[in-house]
């Protein structure tokens, strides 16, 4: 690896607070700023003019291109990428008919890898540089996932789904095995390079009682990973698991009661939540995951952003791809602010840039690390072009400011708008 400085010089945006608390003077803009990159981390952030170079660095300029940091996608399902966009179904029936068969396959090492390598040249064409994917139940699929990560220098979360009734004979594990395979996993690529390992339940429908406690005693003596799984995305998941966990308070309690709740719980999609859980929720500082392409996709319904940060919920943005219907997280952020529309607020740009990098490295505690361009961050940046279609760039030239700017590329931008991408230090290679 060199171990040369680079400068980057363009229009740079960072984050010195949370846009939702603090509106847009929480994000820091320099029209003609620098980046300088020195052993893989952001060591000097600025106005240029103010730079002082280091006597032998190399200078890439982007011109009024923006360098930000690169995209947090924090929940996707990498295994569902050749299924993206299937039609018609509502979630049982779109898992039982679309995403189990396809699931099925990913005992097949060479399959697992091909996938693996297909999500992540499509995550990184659209600017996605941290991920935190749920697998299958194989720990063919894990492997396949990490070591793809690993070979591309990407900071990438992951973990073995784990289901044990209610899905087909092929995608069923058991209580043991899961905790067994989950843990062999676990030991074998948590904390390897850039990775993580992420403990994951499915949701409380595809586990027993059984199978949830042993997952929430792993986690128990793994309490620095992350556990995820699914939390009240439709009424009828939530009707179904009214009645297989009758005893159970509400959805969340089906996790809380197996020790699957706390601090570094990620739970996605949280759209039908009652006032106890989000109270619970709240209290105990868990992540809650937007994944809104997939949720007007699959019909689940209207998350609210603004109202859940304005409670102080910790938020992250998430593709939720194959159930959403995109692999970008631009286009997910204009769906995230459609569907404020739709609920009362229209997000502010730099609430949902921050949501798409900071707010989803929050969620996935990886602040200290990666979803900022700050001094002392890890170098995964993306550059945009705010110009990279005519109807975009004829749009953005009518701007006053940055905000102006950028949200033409937000509602309309796509894979043409990432011009380039720094991986820990380095510009990734081209496609
Ligand atoms: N709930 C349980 N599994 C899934 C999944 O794969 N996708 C979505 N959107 N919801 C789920
Ligand atoms: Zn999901």
């Amino acid at each position: 690896m060199s171990t040369r400085p680079h400068i980057l010089l363009g229009q740079t945006l960072g984050f010195t607070g949370d846009p939702f608390r603090d509106g847009p003077s929480a994000a820091r803009h320099n029209s003609h700023g620098a980046v300088l990159i020195e052993q893989g981390l952001v060591t000097w952030t600025g106005p240029a003019d103010q730079l002082v170079a280091p006597k032998d660095a190399q200078t890439t300029d982007y011109g009024d291109k923006l360098i930000m940091a690169g995209f947090v996608d924090a929940h996707v399902h990498y295994a569902q990428t050749a299924i993206i966009a299937s039609w018609g179904k509502r979630l049982i029936d779109w898992l039982n008919d679309y995403t189990f068969p396809e699931e099925s396959r990913f005992g097949d090492p060479d399959y697992a890898a091909t996938i693996a390598a297909r999500y992540f040249d499509l995550a990184q064409a659209h600017g996605t540089t941290t991920m935190c994917s749920y697998a299958t139940i194989h720990p063919e699929s894990v492997d396949a996932f990490f070591a793809e990560a690993q070979k591309r220098g990407l900071r990438a979360l992951a973990g073995k789904t784990c289901m044990d009734r209610n899905a087909p004979d092929t995608l069923r594990d058991t209580a043991q095995s899961a905790y067994d395979d989950s843990k062999a996993l676990l030991e074998r690529w948590h904390g390897q390079d850039r990775l993580g390992y992420v403990i994951s339940p499915r949701f409380s429908p595809t586990s027993t009682p059984d199978q949830l406690s042993a997952l929430g005693a792993l986690w128990a003596e793994h309490p620095d990973c992350l556990m995820q799984t699914h939390l009240s995305e439709q009424v009828e998941e939530i009707a179904w698991v009214r009645d297989l966990f009758p005893a159970a308070r509400d959805y969340l309690d089906t996790y809380e009661a197996h020790g699957l709740l706390g601090a570094k719980g990620v739970y996605g999609h949280a759209i039908h939540l009652e006032p106890r859980e989000k109270d619970r929720l709240k209290e105990l500082g868990a992540s809650l995951v937007h994944c809104p392409t997939s949720n007007t996709f699959i019909g689940s319904g209207l998350f609210d952003t603004a109202g859940l940060k304005s409670q102080g919920q910790t938020v992250g943005l998430a593709t939720d791809t194959g159930g959403g219907s995109s692999f970008s997280m631009l286009r997910t952020m204009a769906a995230a602010y459609e569907v404020g529309q739709l609920t009362g607020t229209a997000l502010h740009p730099s609430q949902l840039l921050w949501l798409a990098t900071a707010g989803s490295a929050q969620a996935l505690h990886l602040s200290d690390k990666v979803g900022n361009l700050a001094k002392g961050m890890e170098a995964d940046l993306v550059v945009l072009d705010l110009a990279s279609t005519p109807a975009i760039a004829q749009r953005a030239a009518q701007a006053d400011d940055i905000w102006q700017a950028v949200f033409p590329t937000i509602m309309m931008g796509d894979d043409r708008a990432v011009a380039d991408m720094w991986i820990s230090g380095r510009q990734a290679p081209d496609d």
